[in-house]
């Protein structure tokens, strides 16, 4: 009997420990889709920007400096992945903390000098905030890679308050984005062997493929300057 009512009692509190985990996971989801909102006023204050800034150029230059632009937000399944790997807990503050790369826009431009005309412009806001830049133009990375990296914070303002939210902005030009979209498909294809002649082969694609750009930015120039 006493062994019973043992049982009873332990299956109860078991079912109180699962009602209170689950509540407390229910906030924790709260918490976490109510940052992520926040992520994608921020992604959309930094589009706008570029949009602007396209806009005015458009007029100014008759042409469009920005090829298209790409947002996204990191998934739940990348972000505890991430956390995971720093070795961090799974808190919204070290999401807030430790993660640059929540919110993420991919400007894809004309010409090379047109990635740093919009850098250069962005970064003249006196709302924006620069927190790390690298430039993987001026110094591409051993495989090849390039493009212009910013982690920016923008400011976005909700009804009670104003919060700084961090941003990843990468600007390269069309051919700098058709080189890296090939390398992403090829370093992650599954069972495949990326051996050292194709990684070679890669890096000398890119060479050739900043050449390129830069052969027809002169091109372009010359166009201007008739
Ligand atoms: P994470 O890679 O996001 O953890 O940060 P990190 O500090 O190493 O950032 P980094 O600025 O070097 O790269 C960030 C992003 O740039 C990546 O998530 C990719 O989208 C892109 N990227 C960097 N290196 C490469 C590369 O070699 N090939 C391609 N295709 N993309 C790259
Ligand atoms: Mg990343």
């Amino acid at each position: 009997m006493e062994q019973k009512s043992k049982a009873k009692k332990a299956v109860k509190l078991m079912q109180r420990i699962d009602s209170d985990m689950i509540e407390w996971i229910q906030e924790r989801m709260k918490d976490f889709d109510l940052l992520m909102s926040y992520y994608r006023c921020a992604m959309m204050e930094i589009e706008t920007k570029f949009k602007v800034l396209n806009e005015e150029f458009s007029l100014e230059h008759d042409r469009n400096p920005i090829s298209s632009i790409k947002t996204r937000i990191k998934s739940f399944d990348s972000i505890t992945e991430k956390l995971e790997r720093k070795g961090l807990p799974f808190e919204v503050d070290s999401v807030e903390k430790y993660i640059n790369d929540v919110a993420g826009i991919r400007v894809i431009c004309t010409f090379p000098e047109d990635v740093y005309l919009l850098a250069d412009a962005l970064l003249k806001q006196d709302d924006i905030m620069l927190i790390r830049k690298k430039d993987y133009i001026a110094e591409p990375k051993e495989n090849g890679y390039r493009s212009l990296h910013l982690i920016v914070a923008v400011p976005i303002y909700l009804a009670h308050e104003k919060r700084l939210m961090k941003v990843e902005i990468q600007l390269r030009t069309l051919a700098m984005d058709f080189w890296a979209s090939l390398e992403h498909q090829l370093r992650y294809k599954k069972d495949f062997e990326f051996t050292q002649e194709m990684a070679d082969e890669l890096k000398l694609c890119a060479e050739q493929s900043a050449a390129l750009d830069l052969r027809m930015e002169a091109l372009r120039k010359q166009v201007n300057s008739q």
